[in-house]
């Protein structure tokens, strides 16, 4: 075994790196030293460089709470978590695309019956969503779950506002038509969190910090794929710069506007204006998954 050089430290490491049982994790401890040392080798960091990465990172972890997660925040705005969810989720085209999870889902929403609202009185212009949920056949699938949440109208989340309750966000289950409505409030355009490392660090970029408006889905439906995505605004002046990389053409929806006096889906007549946003959703079998 040689002693270390600069020219060799890369084939130091990865060879006492390769040395794990389990080949899975030497496959991915061996391509992180290489990919760490390229990228090493390539920025040639001063040593005040290099401590103020650690220090990043370090600031990065202590920002984290079970309502905050500034390394998901980090992995979305370069574009990592988009990546990772692409080839996790290879679906026939078909299929309604997945996008990221983001930072802002919990767990354990409430069931909410269908046409019921999930906004409750947050502020926000009335919004339904309605449509179906169906296989490749196009036959309808009933008691699909949709676990949605959003931004109020004010393009807060829940862990962004003092909520003692569940806040813009419910479970929904498709009826045996296939048919859902989800009835809210309209999302907005937001910027991401900008008081942590993230945000300082876009501070000194010129990168666009925001978000196009969206509705976050997560479907999920015994023998078919579970996918989570998001209905995006279409129109919304930052659509083709999310921040997050998270936008697929065919996840851009029309928010139609209805004027007060128009019935809603469900039949009533709203006494103030309101959107209509109509998506149907497309299921992949879980045996055409495998056969993709
Ligand atoms: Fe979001």
């Amino acid at each position: 075994m040689p002693f270390s050089t600069e020219e060799n430290l890369t084939d130091l490491a990865v060879e006492r790196w390769s040395n794990i049982p389990d080949p899975r994790l030497r496959k991915i401890m061996t391509s992180l030293v290489k990919h760490l040392h390229g990228w090493v080798r390539d920025i040639e960091p001063t040593e005040e460089e290099w401590i103020a990465a650690v220090n990043f990172l370090t600031e990065t972890g202590k920002i984290c709470t079970d309502k905050r997660q500034e390394f998901i925040l980090l992995s979305d705005t370069l574009g990592v978590s988009m990546l990772v969810d692409s080839i996790n989720h290879r679906l026939s085209s078909k299929a309604t695309p997945t996008t990221v999870t983001g930072p802002f889902h919990i767990h354990d929403s409430p069931e909410i019956a269908d046409g019921q609202s999930m906004s409750g009185d947050a502020p926000g212009i009335p919004c339904f969503v309605e449509g179906k949920v169906m296989d490749f056949d196009g036959k309808p699938l009933g008691n699909v779950m949709l676990d949605v949440w959003q931004t109020d109208g004010e393009g807060l989340y829940e862990a962004q506002v003092e909520a003692s309750n569940a806040y813009m966000r419910g479970i929904y289950h498709s009826k045996a038509d296939g048919s859902y409505v989800v009835r809210t409030v309209a999302p907005i355009g937001y910027t991401i969190p900008l008081d942590g490392t993230v945000g300082g660090l876009f501070g000194k970029t010129n990168i666009s910090p925001y978000r196009p408006a969206h509705i976050h889905f997560l479907l999920d439906s015994p023998g078919f794929h579970r996918i989570i995505t998001h209905l995006f605004q279409k129109g919304d002046q930052y659509i083709e710069t999310d921040v997050v990389y998270g936008v697929k053409e065919p996840l851009i929806v029309e928010f139609v506007k209805k004027k007060t006096g128009e019935k809603a889906p469900g039949g009533e007549v709203m006494t103030t204006p309101f959107y209509v946003v109509h998506y149907d959703f497309t299921l992949q079998k879980l045996s055409q998954a495998k056969a993709a």
